[in-house]
């Protein structure tokens, strides 16, 4: 039900939040528990006892052209296949069955531009958009099968390249907005992508950035790459190169209005998404069409309560990174909601931004990151209490663990204590959330994301004996497979089964994150296992780092490792030797810091440098990460014996310490 906000002193609030730390277990209101569409912990129990036919159930949501003789086929394990024989389009699933059944008239998404500008698109037009696009992809060339690159901002164009990709059948490969026109081609040339659609200029915070050019300047010699689509968004002018680069709105003109959903196999690529791993290459995620859509819809329903009728639902996210894939388009789309897309920046035109469209909007359900909530907290609560959020009724987090004073404060001054959250944990291999609440059923503890979803089985192994634990901490697995996880590493099959199922063989997914299991079986996510680091909910690998500051022309070696930062989460600090006898100086760190912006992208720069005439090795002259994140967390050392040098450490040490104490 509707409630007044709450208007809370910074104090009341302080004291309301340590008050509400006391509190163990939230449970589900009465009310919300009583409406969901889930609310029987029942359903656990039918998903375990027969996982196939629990995913076949949530499959026969969709619309099939064919359907599949086989639910999984395991023959060739761990490259699992999933409704076999089944025929299927995406782009179908999530328009034409909505716009055939009379509900083309739904407002797909309430766009809102960072000038205030606002554009409602209905499924129905949409879905014309998006069959006009097709046609016009298949004009230019490109065939099922072939790889399209999407470097665009959050456009509505953004969604119609997706679906337009989906129904022909030609796999996207999606780079972040965010990340630089190098990193865009890396991408780019990984995966062989024979279009790019991309955009004349991006708006950031009231300036216009120009991307077009910026592509240009690297994209040039790339011969694979045929096509270069253009959205004229932002006036900016442009090159246009004879006989590669064409502008979307004069070839979707010309282009034919109708085109069918091609029927795919349930196998078909759909996407591939680069991600960060252990090393400085980027992994290309593959993931496929029937499975992927139906864990994708499957939890966006049940993990989100979704009543597509009355919700308005805002996952606040980039469409670049997989929470964009699966909860901005697919999810909700498959499902026929009602979202809201937001083209900027939470701060942007100013902090109250986001609680304005909830506001305006009447946002019933959102999905967001802790650090976001956390950059909220220090800019005050007044922000938020300035706007009527009493339309709230569901609350979500995903991409880092979240702090309880952020969880608390999340659930007090956004939710006015009415709305369960939903701390969801999964990654972009995993394709959509495996660990969550269930709103109507689960009691919630902050800071933990609870328990598997339904079908989805995990244990922590202890780390010395592999053996599954009760209660205790360890590493996290995923045992069996489910139906939206990755199918292999695009053109890197070996490194699939190297990374996921080398350690425990091909049942068992080995996640990457510790985490911890308590006396109830709630899972607690700790983090990463391996060189990946998390800032901001970015994932980000210490070697890509490495590899874009030793770019520097003044840089001998570093090392990069994540340390715990109130805001981002993890941030990012570069141990870094220079070369001969040069010293660093504010002009070296800025020219650094702009090195590995033009390689990855403004956010993978290091917060804090440290120079040193060496760093920690062994003696077969392997960098001792471990040392140094020690050092940077002000732990005591570990075992230094194994150090080709141990005198290392000493100056290390000391140079964090006059570090910190200029810092404070
Ligand atoms: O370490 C976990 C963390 O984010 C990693 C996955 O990152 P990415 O593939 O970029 O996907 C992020 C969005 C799904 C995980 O291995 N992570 C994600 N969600 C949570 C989390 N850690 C704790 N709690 C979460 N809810």
């Amino acid at each position: 039900m509707a409630t007044e906000p709450k208007q809370v002193s910074g104090e009341e609030l302080d004291h309301d939040l340590a008050e509400l730390l006391e509190i163990e277990r939230f449970e589900p209101p009465a009310e919300f528990r009583e409406r969901a569409l889930l609310n029987d912990p029942a359903v656990y129990e039918e998903a375990a006892r027969d996982p196939r036919a629990w995913w076949a159930k949530q499959a026969a949501e969709l619309d099939w052209f064919e359907p599949w003789d086989t639910v999984l086929d395991d023959s060739e394990a761990p490259f699992y296949k999933w409704f076999t024989g089944g025929k299927l389009n995406v782009s179908y699933n999530c328009l034409d069955r909505h716009v055939l059944a009379g509900r083309g008239e739904r407002v797909a998404y309430h766009w809102r531009g960072e000038e205030g500008q606002e554009r409602d698109i209905t499924y129905a037009e949409l879905l014309a958009e998006v069959k006009r696009f097709a046609s016009a992809l298949k004009d230019q060339g490109v065939k099922k099968g072939d790889v399209v690159g999407i470097y665009l901002p959050m456009i509505p164009e953004v969604v119609v390249a997706m679906l337009a990709c989906a129904r022909i059948g030609a796999p996207h490969n999606v780079v972040f907005g965010g990340f630089s026109a190098e990193a865009v081609r890396e991408r780019m040339e990984f995966s062989e992508a024979k279009a790019l659609i991309t955009v004349d200029g991006a708006a950031r915070k009231g300036k216009t950035a120009p991307v077009k050019e910026r592509v240009d300047e690297v994209m040039g010699d790339l011969a694979t790459l045929q096509k270069i689509i253009v959205v004229r968004s932002k006036d900016v002018p442009c090159e246009m190169r004879a006989g590669r680069d064409v502008y979307y709105d004069e070839i979707c003109a010309a282009a034919d209005p109708e085109c069918e959903a091609e029927p795919l196999d349930a196998e078909h690529p759909l996407y591939i998404l680069y991600t960060s791993g252990s090393t400085a290459k980027p992994k290309g995620i593959l993931h496929t069409t029937g499975g992927y859509l139906t864990g994708v819809s499957a939890t966006h329903r049940y993990v989100f309560d979704l009543k597509p009728e009355s919700d308005v639902y805002w996952c606040a996210a980039d469409v670049g990174w997989v929470t964009g894939h699966s909860y901005i388009v697919y999810g909700p789309l498959a499902n026929g909601a009602t979202s809201v897309m937001w083209e900027g920046a939470p701060d942007y035109p100013n902090r109250g931004i986001w609680w304005e469209i909830v506001e305006h909007y009447g946002v019933t359900i959102l999905y967001c990151a802790p650090t976001a909530i956390r950059a909220c907290i220090k800019w005050g609560a007044d922000w938020p209490n300035g706007h009527d959020l009493s339309s709230l009724r569901l609350l979500g987090t995903v991409g880092e663990p979240i702090n309880p004073k952020a969880w608390l404060w999340y659930h007090k001054v956004i939710g006015s204590e009415q709305c369960p959250i939903v701390d969801t944990w999964w990654q972009t291999e995993t394709g959509a959330i495996m660990i969550t609440p269930l709103p109507g059923i689960t009691a919630t503890k902050p800071g933990s994301a609870t328990q598997p979803f339904p079908g989805v089985a995990a244990q922590v192994l202890a780390e010395s004996s592999g053996e599954p634990l009760e209660e205790g901490q360890g590493l996290l697995v995923l045992n069996g497979p489910w139906p939206s996880m990755l199918r292999t590493l695009y053109k890197e099959p070996e490194r699939y089964i190297e990374t996921y199922f080398k350690r425990f063989g091909s049942e068992t997914y080995l996640v990457g994150d510790a985490a911890r299991r308590d006396k109830d079986g709630y899972f607690w996510v700790i983090g990463r296992i391996d060189d990946v680091v998390n800032v901001s909910g970015h994932r980000l690998s210490t070697a890509e780092v490495e590899s874009a500051i030793v770019a520097h022309p003044d840089v001998a070696e570093a090392a990069v490792i994540g340390q715990h930062d109130e805001d981002t989460g993890q941030a990012i600090v570069a141990f870094v030797t220079l070369q001969g006898d040069l010293e660093g100086d504010e002009h070296t760190v800025e020219g650094i810091r702009a090195t590995v912006a033009e390689r990855i992208g403004k956010f993978a720069r290091p917060k804090r440098m440290i120079w040193t005439d060496d760093l920690p090795k062994t003696r077969s002259g392997k960098i001792m990460r471990r040392l140094l994140r020690d050092i940077a967390e002000g732990r005591a050392l570990g075992d230094v014996t194994t150090l080709r040098d141990p005198a290392v450490m000493s100056q290390l040490e000391d140079r964090v310490k006059e570090m910190q104490a200029q810092e404070d």
